[in-house]
């Protein structure tokens, strides 16, 4: 089949994958290997701007590309590599540098976060961090770029990098890419009022066992204004509720919908079939986790291998890059 062009996506390696990872990123990368000649990235560099040690990297990397091979994200109908794997990243990342007004980057509203979260370690990476994401992008000529909407800033920031860069070498070394905005709802924490994350404490994580599973989400907060086993509940404000809608059957989560309006169901037994729910949804997926940790090497080599074939087009672009500039 004729693909309909190159999608390019990189996160960060941040360990074991939680729900708001797989519904909000993870999940799509899957689908969009169809129709798309997929590049999936782990971005561990990028990840340097915000560590104070690297003490967790290379297994908070293996880690990740577990959750995203045993989802289904296929190494071999895809390219799945590290970062670092590839060196030309880093010459892409100075030379794009050199097209960048600096007060484009200390303008970004994701910058201005990141100094309010880490005030004591403003590098001069972090500043550059959209930099760099521009030379992921741009390196493995990549059309379309799937993110969530906090992501866009950067990737308007992208396009603007690759139009310098073609305008002053007077090239189209550069493709300028899209944004694919993935349009899943949002999947809050077990708090109930934060987005799902693992800095704050309140994620899921897909791989957990399903005893794991099931004690967090016994511990969800529901509708706060059901404090009584007999108060009728309200599903419209109930994450557990938002959750049911995803793993649980079209007959049951209608069901659950008016037992809760009329106090016919506890949130003890709506959260035990919540937990059942998505325990057999990832049963198929914690199997296939299982095999894979048998032996990480074989992770990766088969990292190494998606590295070896990013580099060849990654050669590609830099080639034409440096003729662009007139470099030796
Ligand atoms: N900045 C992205 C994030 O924080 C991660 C990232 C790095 C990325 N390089 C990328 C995403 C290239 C898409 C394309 O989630």
């Amino acid at each position: 089949m004729v693909k309909k062009g190159r999608v390019f996506s990189g996160a960060r390696p941040t360990g074991r994958q939680h729900l708001g990872n797989y519904f909000g990123a993870i999940s799509n990368y899957v689908a969009l290997q169809e129709e798309y000649d997929c590049v999936y990235c782990i971005v561990d560099l990028h990840a340097l701007t915000t560590l104070e040690s690297t003490r967790d990297l290379r297994k908070n990397t293996l880690e990740m590309a577990w959750d995203w091979l045993a989802a289904g994200i296929d190494p071999v109908k895809s390219i799945v590599f590290v970062q670092s794997m590839v060196r030309q990243i880093t010459e892409l990342h100075t030379i794009l540098s050199m097209v960048t007004p600096l007060g484009k980057l200390t303008d970004l509203p994701t910058f201005k976060e990141k100094v309010r979260e880490n005030p004591h370690n403003i590098n001069y990476g972090l500043v550059g961090y959209p930099v760099l994401m521009s030379a992921d992008i741009v390196l493995y000529k990549s059309n379309f770029v799937p993110v969530g909407i906090d992501q866009s800033p950067h990737i308007e920031f992208a396009r603007e990098t690759v139009r310098s860069f073609n305008f002053r070498y007077n090239t189209n070394a550069l493709i300028e890419p899209q944004a694919k905005f993935t349009s899943f709802p949002k999947i809050m924490g077990i708090d109930g009022v934060n987005k799902m994350s693992k800095s704050l404490n309140n994620d899921i994580e897909i791989a957990a066992t399903p005893e794991e599973t099931t004690k967090l989400v016994m511990q969800m907060v529901t509708d706060p204004q059901r404090q009584r086993r007999s108060d009728p509940g309200n599903p419209d404000v109930c994450n557990v509720f938002s959750l049911h809608k995803i793993f649980t059957s079209p007959e049951q989560v209608a069901s659950i919908n008016s037992e809760c309006r009329r106090a016919g169901i506890g949130c003890v037994d709506c959260k035990k079939m919540l937990a059942a729910n998505m325990n057999d949804y990832f049963t198929p997926l914690r199997a296939r986790r299982m095999e894979f940790q048998k032996d990480p090497d074989v992770t990766w080599d088969m990292l190494r291998d998606g590295a070896k074939r990013a580099s060849v087009i990654a050669e590609t672009t830099m080639v034409e890059v440096r003729k662009a500039i007139d470099l030796p």
